[in-house]
């Protein structure tokens, strides 16, 4: 997988072409898409009109688990219990919008609640198998969920994406997966997801622009380099062809040791979008009921040493 990905949520229908092949022809091999981000035919359409072969392309898609719940998570779930087909059909329509007969890498885009995440890896597990889809993965998932996923498949996650920034550094979660060979990837570094806002106690950060001065980069770059640097893969996201090409200008500068650890001693522990520990710890959360048996997880052991 290529460790450098352009992030597609939120980028406008009529920027998407412009965007895609802009990035594209400044070396961008890996693009990040989701069903719910309704842009996956966008996104083929501008690589067909250009010529790129589908071969010569990473794509990263996702499945949300409203995508099978006809009337949406929230709803009764008995009302969707009896339809695995459905768990098949919005797999399948990732490939129809995609018009390919394989995916790079299809991540879960929520693992909550459990019971249906464990439908949805199985379906994509089956179709591992098959080798229509080449890698699977998650997103913003704990350990608890990864071991409730391994009730049902023998296939570990090659990939889970999750928000990590220099306020909120998520060592303890790093490590864990890099220790089990799973890639962190980083997202929803520079703004909220639902959000095109620039997160300005970023960008503007003092101690980021130090370092950004020294090297001669931007603040977004070197936080992308620290990001590089501890082995993540990025998909950062804009359409703004200055900020595309600085977002890939990323091999010719290092950062020291020293500034790794500055940036890594801004931390605050601070999430900007979904917390996946608070959720964890509540019966309910916003994506249903969390069953019992995988709540009575105490946390990485270091995060327990600080509390
Ligand atoms: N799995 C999930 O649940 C999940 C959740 C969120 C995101 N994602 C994926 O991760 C991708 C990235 O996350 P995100 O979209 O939340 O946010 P992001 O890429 O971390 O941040 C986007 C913001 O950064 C700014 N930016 C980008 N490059 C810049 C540069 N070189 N200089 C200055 N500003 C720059 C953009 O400004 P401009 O708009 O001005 O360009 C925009 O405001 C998404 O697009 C999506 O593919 C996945």
């Amino acid at each position: 997988m290529p460790q450098v990905g352009l992030g597609t949520y939120l980028i406008p229908d009529r920027e998407l072409e412009k965007a895609v092949t802009t990035a594209y022809d400044l070396g961008y091999r890996k693009f990040d898409t989701a069903l719910r981000y309704h842009n996956e035919a966008g996104i083929v359409k501008a690589l067909k009109k250009h010529g790129i072969n589908r071969n010569d392309v990473f794509i990263t898609t996702k499945i949300s688990i409203d995508a099978f719940f006809k009337g949406g998570y929230h709803f009764d779930r008995k009302i969707n219990l009896w339809n695995f087909k459905t768990v098949k059909r919005a797999v399948q329509e990732a490939f129809d919008n995609l018009e390919t007969d394989y995916i790079d890498l299809f991540l879960i885009h929520w693992t909550m609640p459990i019971p249906w995440a464990q439908r949805v890896y199985k379906e994509l597990t089956r179709l591992n198998k098959e080798g229509r889809i080449r890698a699977i993965g998650v997103c913003t998932s704990l350990p608890p969920q990864f071991d409730a996923l391994a009730e049902v498949s023998d296939v570990v996650s090659a990939v889970n994406q999750f928000e990590i920034s220099p306020l909120n550094t998520q060592k303890n979660l790093i490590r864990w997966c890099q220790d089990k060979g799973i890639v962190a990837e980083a997202m929803s570094t520079f703004s909220h997801y639902r959000s095109n806002e620039p997160r300005l106690e970023i960008i503007e950060n003092p101690v980021l622009k130090r370092i950004a001065e020294s090297h001669h980069k931007a603040v977004v770059q070197v936080v992308l380099r620290w990001l590089l640097q501890q082995g993540i893969s990025i998909i950062p996201k804009t359409w703004n062809e200055k900020y595309l090409a600085e977002n890939i200008d990323l091999f010719e500068f290092e950062l020291s040791t020293d500034e790794m650890a500055i940036i890594d001693s801004l931390d605050q522990g601070r999430f900007l979008n979904y917390n996946p520990y608070v959720a964890f710890q509540k019966p309910f959360s916003s994506m249903g009921r969390f069953p019992k048996k995988y709540r009575n997880w105490n946390g990485f052991e270091s995060d327990n040493k600080k509390s």
